[in-house]
């Protein structure tokens, strides 16, 4: 398959981006998103030997089930522990039409343009810190005919992950000036004009609301929170800063009580529905 290889090993200190997703270990939160990874993965109409990026694609959530369906993909992901992880699962799964590597989806330099049938970022680019530049990009390596489709988190929603990130930023200093949210990926006004400066007019682009499951059959509420506190860098940074002001029972109590309320599971697990945005460009 093509190399699409970008490869420049950035030190994580220079760049507060990766060091937030390498810091933790997602892969212990994915371990929760698997169901909903497929479901979307079945949602996208994938045809084999279609070229598809997956952008922000984590150890492969989207990714694995869509190469499943037999599609070419290359996942890009700013955390190299979290490549390493997707290029294992790869391998066990003996997925040789799928690779993970190390790439900025606010700078995909060494993709070439017009390369992908489909990019797909679910809950992935929205985290990158230049979103005018991540729309771009998006666009300039999609062929013309082609789609993006994104997942994106909805700001001030009621359900689990917005409320999760609220919470967690109330307890966390606050963001240095000129800090984009990534949540405002997840607001209509804000997605038309990023996609808009990458030349896509706004009837190019439908936005519906959509439902994600964190899913876990043996697995409690408690411990999904414990998971986040423990593996996932948005909520490691609150954790840490509500120790030095010695609120984190406060911030722990504040989230255990969020995902029990919010779990539908009937027994002891998990079964907590989350509401983003689907985002769909055509090019
Ligand atoms: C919430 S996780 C989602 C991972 C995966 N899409 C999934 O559904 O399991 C966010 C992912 O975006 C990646 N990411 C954050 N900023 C990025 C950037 N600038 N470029 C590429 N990936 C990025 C993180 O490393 C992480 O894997």
């Amino acid at each position: 398959m093509t190399n699409y290889s970008t490869s420049i090993s950035i030190p994580s200190i220079a760049n507060p981006n990766k060091a937030l997703w390498e810091k933790g270990d997602f892969t212990k939160i994915a371990a929760f998103m698997r169901q909903s990874g497929e479901a979307i993965a079945d949602s996208l109409g994938i045809r084999p030997q279609m070229k598809v990026l997956d952008l922000g694609s984590g150890d492969g959530t989207t990714a694995v089930p869509i190469a499943r369906l037999g599609a070419e993909v290359v996942g890009i992901d700013i955390a190299r522990n979290l490549v390493e992880a997707g290029n294992k699962r790869a391998a066990a799964a003996g997925l040789r039409n799928l690779k993970f590597q190390e790439g900025d989806a606010c700078n995909l330099q060494g993709v070439a343009d017009h390369s992908f049938d489909l990019t797909l970022s679910v809950f992935g680019a929205m985290f990158a810190p230049k979103p005018f530049d991540v729309a771009k990009e998006m666009v300039r390596v999609t062929r013309l005919g082609g789609r993006i489709v994104m997942g994106n988190w909805i700001p001030n929603d009621p359900t689990f992950v917005s409320q999760v990130l609220k919470i967690s930023s109330a307890f966390t200093p606050p963001p240095p000036d000129g800090f984009v949210s990534p949540m405002t990926w997840g607001v209509e006004s804000h997605i038309v004009e990023r996609f808009g400066r990458a030349g896509i007019p706004k009837e190019k682009i439908s936005m519906v609301k959509d439902t994600y499951y964190f899913a876990s059959p043996d697995t409690s509420p408690t411990q999904l929170i414990e998971s986040f506190e423990t593996f996932y860098g948005p909520t490691m940074n609150a954790v840490e800063a509500a120790q030095r002001s010695g609120k984190a029972a406060e911030l722990h109590n504040q989230l255990v009580e969020l995902a029990k309320a919010q779990n539908k599971s009937k027994d002891v697990g998990t079964l907590i529905p989350a509401t983003f945005m689907r985002v769909i460009v055509s090019i």
